[in-house]
């Protein structure tokens, strides 16, 4: 059955020894405690390997936010799949709506990282999510499915079930405004019901759907309770020990 995960974005925040020490707090949280979910970090490529050396792999995993979509070569500040894979780290953030929007991501391109990813063995957390105007004209449903079919049903059935998405509707991102748990409940649904249609109900099942865009302490309870939201996405609650852990703890 799929796992519940609780995995933060530290997006472009945190110098590395900032970033050491928040991990090293998120890590001694966890030291005594059973949580009901998996618990990912994804963070800037330049505290990897340093946040690999500090942390308990067993309790708190490690990710990227991003890999090129070209595995080596004259890529000038690029970082690839493998150098991300050769930090320890086990996740990578891909397609991300600020990557989308701000840095002209594509769904070609996102095929090409999600398949380095993989031949990485790191584990993509895959985001979709509409814009407001999507939402406000009722797009949202086809926008979503869209992001999915383009960017994923490339893969085979085996490939897919080593995908985590993330649904994070972009007016929700950082903005205060979170998606309700009935609209979240209701995109998730919509998403597995999309890869059950393509894979089967078995590969639908066991797909973790995280929801992402202003999850805290206090609304995470509410969107976790749903059935189809297999955790969350975490940005600004991330940056502090004490707010992400509430989040997890909120399983
Ligand atoms: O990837 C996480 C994200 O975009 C949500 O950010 O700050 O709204 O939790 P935030």
């Amino acid at each position: 059955m799929r796992k519940n995960i609780v995995a933060g974005n530290w997006k472009m925040n945190t110098t590395l020894p900032e970033g050491i020490k928040l991990a090293e707090e998120v890590n001694a949280a966890l030291a005594g405690a059973e949580p009901k979910c998996d618990v990912v970090i994804c963070v800037p490529f330049t505290h990897l390997a340093s946040i690999n050396n500090v942390i308990d792999k067993n309790k708190l995993g490690l990710g990227a936010e991003n890999c090129a979509d070209h595995k080596s070569g004259a890529y000038t500040g690029e970082i690839s799949a493998p150098m991300v894979a050769s930090t320890g780290a086990t996740y990578v953030i891909l397609g991300h709506s600020e990557r989308r929007q701000y840095y002209g991501e594509t769904s070609e391109t996102l095929r090409e990282k999600v398949r380095l990813a993989l031949d990485n063995n790191l584990t993509p957390i895959f985001c979709i999510g509409e814009v407001l105007e999507q939402r406000e004209d009722g797009s949202f449903f086809e926008v979503v499915k869209a992001q999915i079919e383009e960017g994923l049903f490339n893969l085979d059935a085996e490939e897919f079930g080593k995908i985590v998405l993330a649904y994070e509707p972009v007016w929700a991102i950082g903005t205060g405004k979170t998606a309700t748990d009935d609209q979240a409940q209701e995109m998730h649904a919509f998403i597995r019901k999309t890869i059950a249609d393509k894979y089967g109900k078995e590969v639908a099942d066991n797909t973790s759907i995280l929801y992402g865009g202003s999850c805290k302490p206090s609304n995470a309870a509410q969107l976790f309770a749903k059935p189809d939201v297999d955790g969350g996405l975490i940005g600004g609650a991330a940056l502090e020990a004490a707010s992400f852990m509430g989040i997890v703890n909120a399983f």
